[in-house]
């Protein structure tokens, strides 16, 4: 059975003082809780410890929204796998479209950051998605194939095992317009097709990797996502700033499990 994962990306939100609060109070609701999805905070770097600290023996995960592939030297204003790894960071997201859109990530730069976190050992959530101008050519296929395969490229088998992907299509984010879920549910398919076929032997890869859904996951539209054979957990970036939305969403992957304990 794969891992279900809710991932909440703060992006450049929360100051130290917002950060420990929000983390404080989803790490006192979900203490103790059996049966929970994995549940992973990614803050700004600036609130990295401290959400940390916050979330110290909760069922709770950190992870970073970036980071640099290099080890250490000369790249000013960037932060090393390592130096993640120093503050009790265990996931990092690579390749987020913001990153790509804004900041000028490549597949190359996603693939060189895949290995840095892989042979750390940070658990990477690689993001993929289409643009609205890619859906609507008829490229969503090809380009989360595309951008998959680039990711993986030159990675043992072996090494990829802790993998997560998000299917994050580009116009669903932070627009309030969700994928339709049987949509969502047919690209990540797709998704874990590629990783198939990335190299020989890796269909068991594919079936054990988790994939996600980001892109207007909120509280309501979460069951309905997580009720999809392919949707592994979400991504989710607006409603994961507020407690009571992100523990509603946090609450359908639990749905999600007990239902996939049931078919097991
Ligand atoms: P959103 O963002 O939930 O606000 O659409 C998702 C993401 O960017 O990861």
């Amino acid at each position: 059975m794969r891992k279900t994962i809710i991932a909440g990306n703060w992006k450049m939100n929360n100051t130290r003082k917002e950060a420990r609060e929000l983390a404080s109070e989803l790490a006192k609701a979900l203490k103790g809780k059996s049966g929970l999805p994995e549940v992973v905070l990614c803050p700004p770097f600036t609130s990295l410890a401290d959400t940390v600290d916050a979330v110290k023996g909760a069922p709770v995960a950190v992870g970073a929204q970036n980071m640099d592939y290099h080890d250490s030297g000369a790249y000013t204003g960037e932060i090393s796998p390592q130096m993640l790894l120093e503050l009790g960071v265990t996931y990092v997201l690579i390749g987020h479209s913001e990153r790509r859109q804004l900041f000028g990530e490549t597949n190359q730069t996603v693939n060189l950051k895949l290995k840095a976190a892989l042979k750390q050992g940070l658990i990477p959530i690689v993001c993929v998605g289409e643009t609205l101008d890619e859906r609507e050519n008829n490229l969503t296929d090809a380009v989360v194939s595309r951008q998959t395969a680039a990711a993986l490229e030159n990675i043992d088998l072996e090494a990829l095992k802790p993998l997560v992907v998000a299917y994050e299509p580009v116009w669903a984010i932070g627009t309030g317009k969700v994928c339709e879920s049987a949509e969502a549910n047919r690209v990540i398919a797709i998704i874990r097709n590629t990783i198939a076929n990335c190299k020989p032997g890796a269909a068991n890869l594919a079936e054990q990797t988790p994939i996600l859904y980001g892109g207007s996951v909120n509280a309501k539209n979460s069951v309905e996502l997580l009720t999809q054979p392919q949707i592994d957990g979400g991504l989710v970036g607006g409603a994961s700033l507020k407690v009571d939305e992100f523990l509603s969403i946090i609450e359908a992957g639990q749905k999600r499990l007990v239902a996939l304990g049931a078919r097991a």
